[in-house]
């Protein structure tokens, strides 16, 4: 759900991130829970009544509500109350992950690891045949 409506502006593209002054990333629960300009997080554990992002997912105001209305992306009030309940659990992003189309969010984050993974190993491998030639072309 935060993927499919928040990240076009709080995710993996630092092109279209926002706010631009400082950006802010939901889909890193590194950067979720960091602290703010205000000192707090956005998202705090356990309280949804206490975090930013809830109040904002509610406001009634065209200027701060989220996502902004331009985006054309809204909340039903049952998607706010998951967010609300995910929040009250923890804001465990593994189990959120659950919640929203699978295919959405960890998959190009896992490729990418795996990606720079496997081209560490190729680098590894190529080393290794590398210096078995010089060894051999010494002897
Ligand atoms: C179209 C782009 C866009 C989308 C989509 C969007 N946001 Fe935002 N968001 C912004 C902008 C721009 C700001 C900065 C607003 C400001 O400073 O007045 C912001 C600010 C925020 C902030 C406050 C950050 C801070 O530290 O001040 C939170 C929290 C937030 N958004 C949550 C969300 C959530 C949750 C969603 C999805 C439900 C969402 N946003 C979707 C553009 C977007």
């Amino acid at each position: 759900m935060l993927s499919e409506k928040c990240y076009h502006c709080h995710g993996p593209d630092s092109g279209t991130r926002q706010p631009k002054k400082a950006p802010l990333r939901l889909d890193i629960e590194e950067f979720a829970f960091e602290n703010r300009e205000n000192g707090k997080p956005v998202i705090i554990k356990g309280k949804p009544a206490d975090s930013y992002l809830v109040e904002l997912i509610h406001s009634d105001d065209p200027e701060v509500v989220m996502p902004p209305p331009e985006s054309h992306h809204s909340m039903s009030a049952r998607e706010i109350a998951l967010i609300e309940k995910w929040i009250e659990q923890g804001a465990e992003y593994q189990q959120h992950w659950s919640f929203i189309k699978p295919e959405k969010l960890p998959v190009p984050l896992q490729s990418a690891v795996i990606a720079s993974e496997c081209h560490f190993i190729v680098l590894l491998v190529n080393a290794a045949v590398t210096e078995a030639a010089n060894v051999d072309a010494a002897l």
